[in-house]
């Protein structure tokens, strides 16, 4: 088990413009597909709303101080990061963070490693943008291109 930060971003950092992602790469979401599938995925509540439906195959913990919601298969909402934390040493899969800002912000000192995708664009006004120095204390393991010249970077904490 461990806890995974996974991300998209454009060349200043930017992820997200109007509550949606300011960009729509198919080979992007299928990697992200192939990376969180059977995995628990951590979102906050805004990228829960950005979402059509709970991600497949994934169990979905949303995290939010007030959201109600009707009890649904493979979604669970939680109140703060200890509780999803606390989960952790019983859990067989990983645990991807999957955003927004606020809840990488959140899990980053937990986050054991970071799955980048950088995008080759800069996003006119973008609105939400990673938290500087997020890869401090991190080191590139392993670089992958998808197509779309998009390229993927892993990262580790350095001990
Ligand atoms: N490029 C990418 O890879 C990527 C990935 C994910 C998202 N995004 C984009 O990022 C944007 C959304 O990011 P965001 O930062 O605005 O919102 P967000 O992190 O998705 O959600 C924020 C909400 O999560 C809840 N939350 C956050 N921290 C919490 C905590 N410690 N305890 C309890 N609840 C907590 C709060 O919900 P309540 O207000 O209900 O309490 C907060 O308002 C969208 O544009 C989305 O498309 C991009």
């Amino acid at each position: 088990m461990a806890i995974i930060g996974i991300v998209a971003v454009d060349r200043r950092g930017a992820i997200g413009k109007a509550g949606g992602l300011p960009w729509h790469y198919k080979v992007d979401l299928r990697f992200f597909k192939e990376q969180t599938t059977d995995h628990v995925c951590v979102m906050g509540r805004r990228t829960w709303a950005s979402l059509s439906a709970p991600l497949p195959n994934r169990l979905n913990i949303i995290l939010s101080h007030h959201l109600m919601l009707e009890p649904q298969a493979s979604v669970i909402c939680l109140r703060n990061a200890l509780e999803i934390l606390s989960l952790a040493p019983y859990l067989v899969s990983d645990i991807f963070i999957i955003g927004g800002a606020s809840i990488y912000r959140t899990f980053f000192p937990a986050i054991e490693r970071w799955i980048v995708t950088e995008v080759p664009l800069t996003v006119e006004d973008a609105d939400t943008f990673m938290p500087a120095g997020y890869l401090d204390g991190f080191a590139l393991t392993a670089t992958q291109e998808l197509a779309d010249a998009l390229v993927v970077k892993f990262y580790a904490r350095m001990k």
